[in-house]
Order: C-alpha cells, then structure tokens, then sequence
C-alpha cells in the first residue's frame, strides 16, 4: 500500500506538524503506511512514541522518511533537499503559498511532483473538512486577540472593584472573513465592546450576531464587493478613500484593533494608514494579521513589534496559527486525512484521480509542469 511520508518543518519559525498520532492511526486504518520523521512533531508537543504507538514507523532523516514515499505530508511547502529526495510524481501536499514562493513551486515541478497546494482547495462543501485556510485562519483570529491581549496594558471586560472601575477595552476587527469572525467572538468573550469592518455586504449580519457593531461604506460598490467564490474584490481607489476617511476618526477611539484583510492573489490592502496610528492613544495595540502578504497596517514589519512615536505598538508577527500549535496541527492533520481520502479508489485501492473537482482545483504542478491555470500566465 502507499507510503505517506510526514518530516519535520524546516521553514523558520513552524512549530505545526502535517500529521499527529490520531490522524497516523486513522490513516493506517485506511491502509496507508505512514512513516514520521523523528521529532518531526515536538514543537507541537507530540512525541515520537506516541506516533509509533498509532502505528507510524519512525524515520530518523528527511531523506530516510521519504525513500519510498508516495505522499509527502507538510505544513509548509519542502525546500530544495527534500524536493531532491522525492520519487518522481509523489503527491506534496502543503501550504505551498504558490502565488509568492514561485522557486518552489518550480523546483516541484521539475522533480516531477504532483504538488498540492492546500490554500488552493476549493471553498464548496465536500471539501470544507479538506479546507486548511479556515481551520488555520480560524485559531489565528483566536491567537491575534490574544496577543493584543497580552501586549496591552489594561484589562479587556470592564470590572466595577472597590477601588474602582476598570473600562472596557474597545476593539476594531477589520476584515471579516474566518480569522475575523473567530477575532470578534474571542474579544467578545474577553469582554471587550467590539466592532467590525468589511468590504464584503454579507459580514454585516455576521458581525451584529457576534454581538458587535458593524462599520462600513455601504455604497453600490460595497454591494458589489463579493466574488462568486465568496472573496472579496480589489476595492476602487474611491471606495478606499471613503473607507479611510469613515474609520479614521473610529480608530481613533480604539484600545486594539486587529486587521485581517486579504485578497486571494493580491498583496494585502492597505487598511491602516500611518497617520491613522499616530491619532491612537499611548499603550493602543494594532495586530495584524495580513503581515505575511504585507500587511493592513502602515509602518508593520514581519515579525517584529514596533512601538510608534505616540507610544502605539504593531504586532507583526507571522504564522500564529504556530503559537497554537497542538491545535492547530491536530486540526491541519485532519484537513489532511480527509484529503488522503481522494487518493483512494471504491475499493480502497492507492488510485488518486486528479480529475476530481478538488484535487484538480488545487494541484499547481504536474508531470515536469506548473499547471494551474492561475499560475501558469503569472
Ligand atoms: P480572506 O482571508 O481572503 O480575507 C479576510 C477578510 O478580509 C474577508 O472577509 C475580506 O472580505 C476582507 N477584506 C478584503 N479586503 C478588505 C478591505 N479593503 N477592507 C475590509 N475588509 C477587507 O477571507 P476568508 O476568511 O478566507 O473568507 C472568505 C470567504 O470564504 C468568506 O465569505 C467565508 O465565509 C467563505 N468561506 C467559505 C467556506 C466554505 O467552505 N463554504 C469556508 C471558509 C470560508
């Protein structure tokens, strides 16, 4: 039966794993034959022992893993040493961030690989289990209200005490999409009074049944904003003028404000101009999330925290989905046992048909070549 490899991050900073001992068991019970990089799931706090008792045979190297491998399993996309160690026309399935890292995504297809690219499955039904943008985007928003949290330096839910009151912080959460949506719930828990903004019409009941208040340019365009696929559009040079314009004296008021915008393909825009963190009070706090595709807020750097003149700070810290990494593994894992699913015929046999509406819609390289449409003309 087919060999599915899992080997250890090697990308800075990545603390996930693709599998964990409970996906190991069910993807043995499936009739795969995993084999696990030794260490490969410390980070995230699942020991090498514990993937041998599901049933993983342990490997000690990369290379060793991968020998006779038919699926590679990451988090992240390989990088040149395992790509060389792949059999030709192995199935790579990893975040493989295709439309920015253009060196790997070749390097896949001159090795032959059939590489899947997991941002890239399809958002319909049959594959929301699969759909690794949420399940990730999801503990992200938890994540980035947690770490404004911990960055700022007063208390979120109001509290009445005999030495006073303590005021409720305010939050802003800009872009409502998963990350944005789990962001608002997790700040109203906290006790945080909360807003949200969206290009996209359709956030608007979303946001008011999380029990926080809705804040946007609501013209033709807006009503316009949402692609079939349910993305948001590249908005017009006047609409974001208007946009600016109506939060900026919103922000203002803000103790915390989380962005979280994207459009599929596109650098992040711009929601948070520089002058608009300079009108913040001293000790607010901007996490932004969009930093890894450059950023909602003016003056953010990856992976940094930087203090403004007016004593605001921006939170740019990338991947923290990693500093939640037990979970988020466990819940990646299981994005990728419902996709090894696709790699079995009716009668459970290794016959993955690329044919199939999801794998064709996330496979990016194939048979020596980059073939995803979207890629292809870039
Ligand atoms: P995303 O990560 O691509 O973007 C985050 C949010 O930023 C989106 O809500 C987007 O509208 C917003 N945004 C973009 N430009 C903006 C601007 N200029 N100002 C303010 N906000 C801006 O989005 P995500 O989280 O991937 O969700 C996209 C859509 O997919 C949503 O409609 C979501 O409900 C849907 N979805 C559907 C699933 C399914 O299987 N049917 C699964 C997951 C999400």
């Amino acid at each position: 039966m087919a060999v599915i490899a899992v080997t250890k991050e090697t990308r800075a900073g990545e603390t996930r794993v693709a599998a964990t001992p409970e996906t190991v068991k069910k993807l043995a019970a499936a009739g795969f034959t995993v084999v696990v990089q030794a260490g490969a799931g410390i980070a995230a706090s699942y020991p090498d022992a514990d993937y041998e008792a599901a049933g993983a045979k342990l490997a000690k190297t990369a290379k060793d893993a991968l020998k006779d491998a038919d699926v590679l399993f990451k988090v992240r996309a390989p990088e040149a040493a395992e790509i060389a160690a792949l059999k030709t026309g192995a199935i790579v399935a990893a975040a493989l961030n295709p439309h920015q890292d253009k060196e790997t995504l070749d390097a896949l297809a001159r090795a032959g690989a059939s590489a899947i690219a997991m941002e890239f499955i399809p958002r319909i039904t049959r594959a929301q289990v699969m759909d690794m943008l949420s399940s990730q985007a999801n503990l992200a928003g938890y994540r980035a209200v947690i770490e404004g949290a911990e960055a700022y330096g007063k208390a979120l839910p109001m509290m009445m005490t005999a030495a006073g009151t303590v005021a409720a912080a305010k939050v802003f959460v800009m872009g409502v999409g998963v990350a944005g949506l789990q962001a608002i719930a997790t700040a109203r828990r906290l006790g945080a009074v909360v807003t949200a903004t969206d290009v996209r019409p359709a956030t608007k009941e979303q946001v008011e049944s999380l029990g926080a208040k809705f804040l946007a340019v609501e013209d033709e365009e807006f009503k316009n904003a949402q692609t079939a696929g349910g993305y948001a559009k590249e908005m017009s040079k006047e609409y974001q003028a208007k946009q600016a314009e109506l939060v900026s004296s919103h922000i203002a008021k803000q103790d915390i404000v989380i962005t979280t915008a994207l459009i599929p393909g596109r650098p992040a825009p711009k929601l948070v101009s520089a002058a608009q963190v300079a009108s913040m009070k001293p000790g607010s706090i901007l996490v932004d999330l969009a930093i890894e595709q450059g950023g909602n807020v003016e003056g953010a750097k990856l992976n940094e925290t930087v203090v403004t003149a007016n004593g605001a700070k921006i939170l740019g810290a990338a991947n923290l989905p990693g500093r939640i990494a037990t979970d988020a593994s466990a819940l990646y894992a299981r994005n990728l046992f419902a996709l090894s699913g696709l790699f079995l015929n009716k009668e459970g046999a290794f016959a993955p048909d690329f044919e199939d509406e999801i794998l064709k819609a996330a496979l990016v390289t194939q048979g020596g070549e980059v073939v995803h449409p979207s890629l292809k003309t870039a």
